[in-house]
């Protein structure tokens, strides 16, 4: 299959590309497009034929439920139900955007393989003009993963999508880079106190402000499904193993010479603080303390590891304050938990 990557930036290319997405999506294809936290890859949550296709371009397990995109609120009737009144609230306040709602779902309304055969689904209204105006002509809700290949990092720019997709998927929609960079929060409401699965760009904070009390789950969830006992997915993880270290450029600079004397090429990806330091790759993560920054430039970051010839990659931990939270999310993912030993 030939991928074509369709640009939206001027009037004429950008109706062609949105009638032919949309006329791939109603065949039953998959189509990539981005939106605001990371680019996607969709397909017609109601046609189980056209889901598989996502997991199988991605090579996903088939036990990791997909998020369902919608347009418009009308559309949430069509398969969830008993949505609870904070849910409506956190709607109001937060969408279009990065947060994903998980719902009872309306028996029968959706395919089998977008929830894995879960009773809840989770739900978000995408706040990137690309995104909605592709749902909206559509009029259909769209189950979108990540448009990675299991266990890389999600991607933030087209080119990264086609890295990882080419001659799997027929169409890229290109709108250029995503402004978030790390994938939406995930929040269950299906829990006495709703419970954030997966921490994302709307934080803790900015939820409790609006709805109350709110829980974290401990074991976040791609974690809750192991593929076989005591063995985790891999995610966001680079080809080098990931190490995190102390945000100490002291700390950074013996572990960069240890690792020299061993023979062996480091790469550093951190904020500017650290660009000074002997790395032999050094990917920035912009200023320091600037957390949203950091969280758009990690994961193409990661990503740029892999055109590298390095053996291991450092990275200074972050606070977990704010995004900060989502940001060690996902390193402690891609690190498996490691930390650099002197
Ligand atoms: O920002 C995002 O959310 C991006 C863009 C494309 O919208 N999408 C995304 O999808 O990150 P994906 O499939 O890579 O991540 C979906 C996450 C998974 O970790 C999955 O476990 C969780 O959402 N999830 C989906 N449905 C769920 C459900 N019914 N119950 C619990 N977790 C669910
Ligand atoms: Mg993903």
């Amino acid at each position: 299959m030939k991928t074509e990557i369709a640009s939206v930036d001027n009037l004429l290319a950008k109706e062609f590309s949105y009638t032919q997405a949309v006329d791939l999506l109603n065949e039953g294809e998959t189509v990539a497009f981005p939106t605001e936290t990371v680019y996607g890859l969709g397909a017609i949550a109601t046609s189980e034929s056209a889901v598989s296709k996502i997991f199988e371009a991605k090579g996903r397990p088939q036990d990791n439920p997909l998020i369902v995109h919608i347009g418009s609120k009308e559309e949430l009737s069509t398969f969830t139900q008993n949505v609870p009144n904070l849910a409506k609230t956190c709607m109001d306040t937060f969408w279009p955007g990065a947060l994903t709602l998980v719902l009872p779902i309306k028996n029968d309304s959706l395919a089998k393989n977008v929830t894995a055969g879960l009773n809840t689904v989770g739900v978000r209204m995408p706040d990137h003009p690309v995104a909605l105006e592709l749902l909206r002509r559509l009029k259909q809700p769209v189950a979108a993963p990540s448009a990675n290949r299991s266990g890389k990092p999600s991607p933030t720019k087209a080119a990264h999508v086609y890295h990882d997709l080419n001659g799997k998927i027929p169409l890229i929609l290109d709108g250029g880079a995503t402004g978030i960079g790390l994938e939406s929060t995930v929040l269950d409401f299906t829990t006495e106190v709703p419970t954030i699965l997966r921490p994302g760009g709307v934080t803790k904070e900015m939820l409790e402000k609006v709805i109350g009390q709110v829980n974290e789950s401990k074991l976040t969830d791609e974690a809750e499904a192991p593929r076989a006992p005591g063995m985790k997915y891999a995610h966001y993880a680079p080809d080098a193993p990931v190490y995190l270290i102390e945000a100490s450029t002291g700390k950074v600079g013996q572990a960069i010479e240890q690792i020299h004397n061993d023979q062996k090429k480091v790469a550093l990806i951190a904020t500017e603080n650290y660009r000074l330091a002997k790395a032999d790759y050094y990917f920035s993560l912009g200023q320091e303390h600037q957390l949203e920054h950091a969280a758009h430039l990690l994961y193409e970051a990661l990503r740029s590891c892999d055109e590298t010839d390095a053996n291991i990659i450092l990275v200074p931990i972050f606070s977990k304050q704010g995004v900060g939270t989502a940001i060690m999310n996902r390193l402690e993912k891609a690190s498996n938990g490691k930390w650099f030993e002197s």
